[in-house]
């Protein structure tokens, strides 16, 4: 599809976004994609069953088909939301759901378990959360480092010949855990944080997707909301940003300054800074499908719409020389939240 400039945008937004081949499948994603963590756990307290699926549908409205959930959001209530909202409609999208982290509910501190057993069996507490037969795309959340990846991947392609799962995923591998997971069975999807302020993959990630065929899925490309005018929700006990290092004190402040100084170009542009981070990403690469997380179809149609906002070279020069001047503060995660990240 030919991009148009923002301007024609507005009257688009009921104009379907185009679809893109998830690496390695014959499964047809939307070339951006809805993140659903958020309707249930992390960001604020649980949307209401009727309000997640006004969204959810009208997201299949838009032409997004591609949803993202994992078994440990709001422990099954995300998946259960996603079946609630996709009852008559299963066919319409695209599931990808995870597991590996195992948490006790309400609690953050996580243990992270990849072995034949478990997969097997999250699996199946997944298809019956998801009322569903199949899982369009199966990922590892984090990797077990205390079992070989071929086991746990070995296991998951058992489910592909049994019909139970579709395509494979990794959130947060590393190139080695790529390499050796892609022999055992051609990967679909590799899930990592990617965004203007978390350029991480960028060091050999990307590149190494794009050679193995695999879709590069960023989650967080809003980091998180940082570079949008919402951000978090101070002193709020269920938005789990306030225990964030980027969402605290000087680093915060820092960080606010370059998301100021990046929507000062997407108001020139005449898009919000959030649709400018989403266009950024995915300017990086054909293969890539970003996964914005939002409660709100103001929200959502505004992201949608980024996939027809075209960034010139020219303005990806200028982000660049700002991103170049300063250097983000305050890590991603605590040091709970970075377990089973592969490095
Ligand atoms: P994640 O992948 O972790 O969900 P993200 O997509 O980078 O993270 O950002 C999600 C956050 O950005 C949410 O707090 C969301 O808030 P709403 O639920 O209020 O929408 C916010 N967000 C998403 N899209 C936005 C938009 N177009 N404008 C403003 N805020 C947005």
């Amino acid at each position: 599809m030919v991009k148009q400039p923002y301007t024609q945008r507005k009257a688009m937004i009921d104009t379907m976004v185009e679809k893109k081949r998830l690496g390695n499948s014959d499964i047809l994603v939307s070339a951006i994609g809805l993140g659903c963590m958020g309707l249930s756990e992390f960001y604020g307290k649980p949307v209401t069953e009727s309000a997640g699926c006004r969204l959810i549908h009208r997201a299949l409205e838009l032409g997004v088909n591609f949803f993202d959930t994992a078994d440990m959001y709001g422990s099954g209530h995300n998946e259960q939301l996603l079946a609630s909202a996709l009852k008559d409609r299963r066919g319409e999208a695209v599931i990808a759901t995870k597991f590996g982290i195992v948490r006790k509910k309400g609690e953050y501190s996580r243990e992270i378990c990849g072995t034949p057993a478990y997969v097997r069996a999250a699996c199946d507490a997944s298809l019956l959360r998801l009322k569903t037969d199949y899982i369009d795309l199966y990922y590892i959340h984090r990797v077990d480092a205390s079992i070989p990846i071929e086991e746990t991947i070995g296991e998951m392609a058992r489910l592909v010949q049994e019909g139970k799962v579709k395509g494979i995923g990794i959130s947060e591998p590393s190139l080695a855990t790529v390499k050796r997971a892609h022999a055992e069975h051609p990967l679909s999807a590799i899930q990592s944080e990617y965004s203007m302020l978390t350029r991480d993959p960028e060091a050999g990630m990307l590149s190494l997707a794009a050679e193995l065929g695999i879709s590069f899925v960023p989650y967080s490309p809003i980091c998180r909301g940082l570079l949008s005018a919402s951000t978090h929700k101070k002193g709020v006990a269920e938005d789990f940003r306030n225990s964030l290092p980027r969402f605290q004190g000087e680093a915060y402040e820092n960080n606010r300054v370059i998301a100021q100084r990046l929507s000062d170009i997407a108001t020139q542009k005449g898009c919000s800074l959030a649709q400018l981070s989403l266009a950024w990403v995915m300017a990086q690469g054909e293969a890539i499908i970003p996964i914005p997380g939002t409660t709100k179809i103001e929200n959502l149609e505004a992201n949608t719409g980024a996939a027809q906002i075209a960034i010139t070279e020219d303005e990806l020069i200028e982000i660049a020389s700002i991103l170049s001047q300063y250097r983000v503060q305050g890590e991603r995660y605590t040091p709970e939240g970075m377990k089973g990240v592969d490095v």
